[in-house]
């Protein structure tokens, strides 16, 4: 059977552990999703996108200062059918930001017109943009009250959230290892979590709480048929994740091709995630590995600064034909990383800027580059 957004998996927590130190400045959890029951294959490179819920806390929160009991029936009309007002809170509701005609709404049911009126003018777009993204529903209906009904009709979806799956199938068949990095921050003198790395850390009880899912296959972020391809992967933070299902892999299947990995993070000691499976690697003699830990001296060094060290043999590696992946984030590293291969490939094959760059999209279009950035 294929499960899809209108009709996911139920999955639910196997495992979950901290990966990170204690000393880190932020918290990456190891979690194990059960797919026993999932008969839908998927190969390694592919993501799985998680429905979460939202906190009950912040839905008591939003029923009080409404003044419902949740029981009351609401038409979802997204999906066509009935159902309480809490279950549409929790489980359908972005609660984190809002759109315009909420703000709009808001100022109808007599909320302050000298603070939302100007947000409403078309050359305040970019207002009205940033006053949403720090206020939260709740924090909003402070401003004035709504009814269940405006809810129902107002409120964004909750949209699921994409994971690369950190294992190979071939290894663990039945289950889901995800990588995931804890979103926390402070705004408004309050701390925020993000939804969907809230719900897989905090909320989701092992063994006991249902993670609807469904998988997301990635077009051509995976490893090369052929077995004796080198590969280059380079990851920054979470976008380790998939390499560690690659690698698994390349071992289950006996794969001859030659891997290297660039990893970094912030701090060796605490955020050296999967440490003892890249060191056992390399022991094989199976892995080529390189770190850069970005606080751990004034200088900043990142996965590109290491490829650059690494230039003249990087460079052999890719004129023999090996395949370059690249995954994590998508704003600065994924792009300061092309960059980087850019002028490696100008200074070490001796091409002009203009060639070194149809070099690179000879790559692309061979799929021999190939990014998961978000
Ligand atoms: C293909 C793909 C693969 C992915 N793989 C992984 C993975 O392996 N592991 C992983 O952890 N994530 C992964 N992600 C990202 C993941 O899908 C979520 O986006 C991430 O977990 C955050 O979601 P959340 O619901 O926890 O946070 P949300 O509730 O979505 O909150 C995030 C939002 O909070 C705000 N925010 C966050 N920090 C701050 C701050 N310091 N100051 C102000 N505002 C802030 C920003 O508006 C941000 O967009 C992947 C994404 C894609 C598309
Ligand atoms: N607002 C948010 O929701 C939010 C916040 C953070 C990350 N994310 C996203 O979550 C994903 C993974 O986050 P993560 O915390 O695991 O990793 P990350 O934030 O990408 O950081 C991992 C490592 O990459 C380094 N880095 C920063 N800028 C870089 C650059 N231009 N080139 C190369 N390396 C760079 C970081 O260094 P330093 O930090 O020391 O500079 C750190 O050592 C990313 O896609 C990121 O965009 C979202």
């Amino acid at each position: 059977m294929m499960y899809s957004r209108e009709c996911p998996f139920f999955s639910k927590v196997k495992e979950r552990s901290l990966l990170s130190g204690s000393s880190s400045s932020k918290k990456t959890y190891h979690i194990v999703l059960d797919a026993r029951g999932l008969e839908e294959s998927y190969k390694v490179g592919d993501s799985v996108a998680i429905f979460p819920s939202n906190d009950i806390k912040e839905v008591d929160l939003i029923l009080s200062l409404i003044r419902a009991s949740g029981s009351e029936e609401i038409f979802h009309s997204r999906s066509n059918v009935r159902m309480t007002l809490s279950h549409f809170l929790l489980h359908k509701a972005n609660l984190s930001f809002v759109n315009r005609s909420f703000i709009v709404k808001l100022l109808e049911r007599g909320g302050s017109p000298s603070l939302l009126e100007p947000l409403l003018e078309s050359e305040n777009k970019g207002k009205l943009s940033e006053f949403i993204h720090q206020h939260t529903v709740s924090e909003l209906l402070r401003v004035a009250p709504m009814t269940a009904f405006d809810l129902a009709e107002l409120l964004l979806p909750l949209l699921p959230r994409f994971y690369s799956i950190a294992n190979s199938p071939k290894v663990f068949p039945s289950e889901f290892h995800l990588l995931v990095k804890y979103v926390q921050y402070e705004m408004n003198g309050q701390t925020r979590r993000g939804v969907g790395s809230h719900f897989l850390v905090d909320l989701a009880k092992e063994k006991e709480t249902k993670v609807p899912l469904y998988l997301q296959a990635s077009a051509h972020f995976t490893l090369p048929e052929n077995k004796d391809a080198s590969i280059i992967l380079v990851g920054a933070g979470t976008g380790i994740a998939p390499y560690r299902a690659f690698l698994q892999e390349r071992m289950a299947t006996l794969a001859t091709g030659r891997n290297w990995l660039f990893f970094g993070e912030r701090n060796r000691e605490s955020d050296f995630y999967y440490e003892e499976y890249w060191r056992e690697l390399e022991r094989l003699g199976r892995l080529r590995l390189d770190v850069s830990f970005s606080r751990d001296s004034e200088e900043k060094t990142y996965v590109q600064h290491k490829m650059y060290e690494e230039r003249k043999s990087l460079w052999s590696w890719i004129e023999a034909g090996a395949l370059f992946y690249v995954c994590g984030d998508a704003n600065q590293m994924a792009k300061d990383v092309e960059a980087m291969l850019l002028r490696i490939v100008k200074e070490e094959g001796h091409y002009s800027e203009e060639d070194a760059r149809n070099y690179i999209k000879k790559m692309r279009k061979e799929k021999r580059y190939l990014a998961d950035v978000y």
